[in-house]
């Protein structure tokens, strides 16, 4: 099976245990599966897969949430808190704003910690017992070492986590304190932090549970199971096109995969796989700029910037197998800028469905496609939201309305309440601009509308 959408089920090799083995996508050659501890290939480096004698087929599938999936897994359960079985959420005035034919949000912000990582850890960490280990490390822009921090306590097992300093949104860096991760807080960006891990767990040091051990996307697979059995059970048929905010490419090549070994049971037609489609920030792009320059190879960025923190990456580790996802699916993928990111968290917010930034980028880059005719309004979309509100609350704050102080008076409250919300709407226009121009002046005069308002308020509760 190579990573042809058409690639037909393979037979086990010798090598295989119970008809599950690894092998390379580049050169091909084939390991055990946990004979050993291996992220690369031993030859050529390459990127592993985790492969199967039996590609599942729908009927297979029973129980709820990640384990539902486990004929397409290596064990029949893992260590669990338990995860997935997230909703599709129905957004009518975003789906009608959007002007696509129907819209649904897979929000994966639901997850135990609050984002998708549960899903690969739960299988991973099953990974670390089968193999004996007791270290777990993890490079980090947050919601892995998050997951990583809670799963490594269910099992037991001691946690390190590297992160960029001071580019991890408060929320994940609690989460990872609290659940007795070591935070080691590297001055350098996540890709640096990544080539640190990877030489500590070269040399033994640890687990190694980013996206680039091939069982996390295991587990991140079953995103793609569960949105086409909801979608086909409300609808009859299957979403036209996923669309989903890019960092490493996990969860991209995860998708892919899952439809590929559907369609190689036979499960799914070719022409029923939805069209993957990738969005990252502007300022960490280098997918975007592989996929529309037509290039195999995704060039490393050295410098990325974006207010989506955990999409704030450089080096997409697994480029190799996610580009052909994006390709054979006839998707695509599109940069979007904060602004846009933000506007599309409010959007989100607006119909209750509470996201952090990364993930609002989805909704930002269909709607970014939709305008520029790339995406038909006739599609039927599924957008990935792949992590909760409040794991980076300080955006949220930034990107909502400021409490209003108000007297401890029922009368006053009231009569606050009657004066309108201008306020809020003043204050939202001010941080909005300041954040967006750094322009004093403007800023000054957005700040003086707001004083004014303000002195106003005052002078009209005096009279009244
Ligand atoms: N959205 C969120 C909220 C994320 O945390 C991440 C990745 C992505 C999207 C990108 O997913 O890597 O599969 O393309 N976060 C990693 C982390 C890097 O360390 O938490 P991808």
């Amino acid at each position: 099976m190579s990573l042809e959408l058409s690639a037909p089920a393979q037979t086990a090799p010798g090598c295989a245990d119970d008809g599950v083995w690894l092998e390379c996508i580049e050169c091909a050659e084939q390991f055990g599966p946990f004979d050993d501890i291996r992220y690369t290939c031993d030859s050529c480096d390459g990127l592993l897969e985790v492969r199967y004698a039996d590609p599942p087929t729908f009927d297979e599938f029973e129980g709820r949430g990640v384990w539902r999936y486990n004929a397409a897994l290596p064990f029949e359960v893992g260590v669990t808190l338990p995860e997935g079985d997230t909703p599709l959420h129905e957004v009518p005035r975003l789906r009608e704003d959007i002007g696509v034919d129907r819209l649904r949000i897979k929000h994966e912000g639901m997850n135990p910690t609050g984002s998708f990582k549960d899903r690969g850890m739960t299988v991973g960490v099953r990974v670390a017992k089968e193999l004996g280990v007791d270290r777990l490390a993890c490079a980090s822009t947050g919601n892995t070492s998050a997951a990583l921090a809670a799963y490594g306590a269910r099992g037991g097992m001691e946690t390190l986590v590297l992160l960029p300093s001071g580019k991890v949104a408060a929320g994940k860096i609690a989460q990872a304190s609290l659940h007795d991760a070591r935070i080691l807080e590297v001055d350098g960006n996540f890709d640096s932090c990544l080539d640190i891990v990877q030489d500590l767990a070269a040399r033994g040091e640890a687990y190694l549970l980013n996206s680039l051990n091939p069982f996390r996307l295991e587990g991140q697979k079953t995103i793609g199971f569960e949105i086409l059995e909801e979608h086909y059970e409300d609808y009859g048929e299957y979403p036209d096109r996923i669309v989903l905010p890019v960092g490493n490419a996990g969860n991209t090549s995860a998708l892919y995969k899952a439809f590929r070994e559907l369609v190689a049971s036979g499960a799914l037609d070719e022409s029923e796989v939805p069209k993957l489609t990738g969005v990252q920030a502007e300022g960490a792009a280098p997918m975007v700029e592989a996929v529309r320059e037509g290039n195999d190879e995704v060039r490393r960025w050295e410098n990325v910037e974006t207010k989506a923190t955990a999409i704030r990456i450089g080096n997409p580790v697994n480029a190799p197998k996610a580009l052909p996802g994006i390709r054979n699916t006839g998707g695509t993928a599109v940069a979007v800028t904060d602004e846009e990111i933000t506007d599309a968290q409010r959007s989100l917010a607006g119909e209750g469905v509470g996201v952090e930034p990364a993930s609002a980028a989805s909704v930002a880059g269909l709607r970014k496609l939709r305008e520029s005719g790339e995406v038909d309004a006739d599609e039927s979309v599924v957008c990935l939201t792949t992590g909760h509100l409040l794991k980076d609350p300080d955006a949220a704050f930034a990107a909502g309305d400021d409490p209003e102080p108000v007297p401890n008076d029922t009368e006053a409250v009231l009569e606050h309440i009657n004066a309108g919300s201008s306020t809020s709407a003043v204050g939202r226009v001010s941080k909005g601009v300041s954040n967006a121009v750094d322009s004093p002046l403007l800023t000054a005069v957005v700040g003086g509308l707001g004083i004014a308002y303000l002195g106003y308020r005052k002078l009209r509760s005096k009279s009244e």
